[in-house]
């Protein structure tokens, strides 16, 4: 069953595009890439392009997601826009994005209710979670994992935790043309996994969607969506280079393919 799984590739369109920018780019997005029935390309457009990215939008095509959302569903919040507010035009939203948690300082009692919101609201969330370099090289890696996983799955049932995807972004790998090497994704995504499983039982972590995300481009996306266990990638730069990201589409497509047996 996992063999014929769709892989997921999400883009996190981070730059800052205007209306008009993030049109012209989607133009030249969906004449790119070639889509796939066995690959699920979802985008992640700023929440201000959100509304018009998702009128012309061709659906048969592409997913969308949102980059971040708020907890509660109503009230005086200013400035903020809830989960609630998106359940219509979104099927998935970034939660605890590293940006979100070391810019803005979102802890993992944010991210908890946020995950939390977005389920209450229909929306798939991406859990975001990843050691920094310090971490790293203080051998913490695992410890940080399973505080980020139980606490952002915290108060959710094993099948709504099965729905959910996490993406496994060490942080010194985000925006930096430094990746993690596959065997590190691996033994990561293999942790997470124990993890969800311990936490909410095998069903539970055999359905959740683990995927990597840290300066994945064309020419590594194959290496990282080839590791067992791997269910896609978050793409930040990459998904702005329409040539870079119809590259890693199909290099899903490759691999699902192998993964079938197919050549
Ligand atoms: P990157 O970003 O691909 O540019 O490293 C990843 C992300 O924003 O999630």
């Amino acid at each position: 069953m996992r063999n014929n799984r769709k892989i997921m590739i999400a883009g996190n369109w981070k730059e800052h595009l205007t209306v008009g920018q993030a049109s012209i780019f989607l133009h030249g997005l969906e004449q790119t890439v070639q889509t796939r029935q066995s690959v699920e390309v979802v985008l992640f457009p700023n929440v201000l392009t959100l509304q018009p990215i998702s009128m012309q939008l061709d659906r048969r095509k592409f997913r969308m997601g949102a980059q971040d959302g708020f907890y509660e569903d109503a009230g005086a919040y200013t400035g903020e826009v809830s989960m609630a507010m998106l359940r219509d035009l979104v099927h998935y939203v970034l939660v605890g994005h590293s940006e979100r948690r070391h810019i803005f300082n979102e802890n993992d009692d944010i991210a908890s209710k946020k995950m939390q919101a977005a389920v209450r609201n229909g929306i798939m969330p991406v859990l975001c979670i990843g050691e920094t370099l310090q971490e790293r090289l203080a051998g913490e890696t695992n410890q940080i994992l399973h505080n980020q996983i139980t606490a952002g799955l915290r108060n959710l049932t094993a099948r709504e935790v099965g729905a959910c995807v996490i993406a496994y972004e060490p942080v010194w790998a985000i925006g930096t043309g430094e990746f993690a090497l596959p065997d590190q994704v691996s033994r990561a995504i293999d942790y997470i996994r124990k993890q969800v499983e311990h936490l909410f039982g095998e069903r539970a972590s055999e359905n959740i969607r683990i995927l990597y995300g840290g300066s994945v481009d064309d020419h590594n996306a194959g290496s990282f969506l080839s590791i067992a266990g791997c269910d896609g990638a978050l793409v930040g730069g990459a998904s702005l280079n329409y040539h870079k990201f119809a590259g890693i589409v199909e290099s899903a497509y490759r691999v699902h393919q192998s993964r079938l047996g197919v050549r």
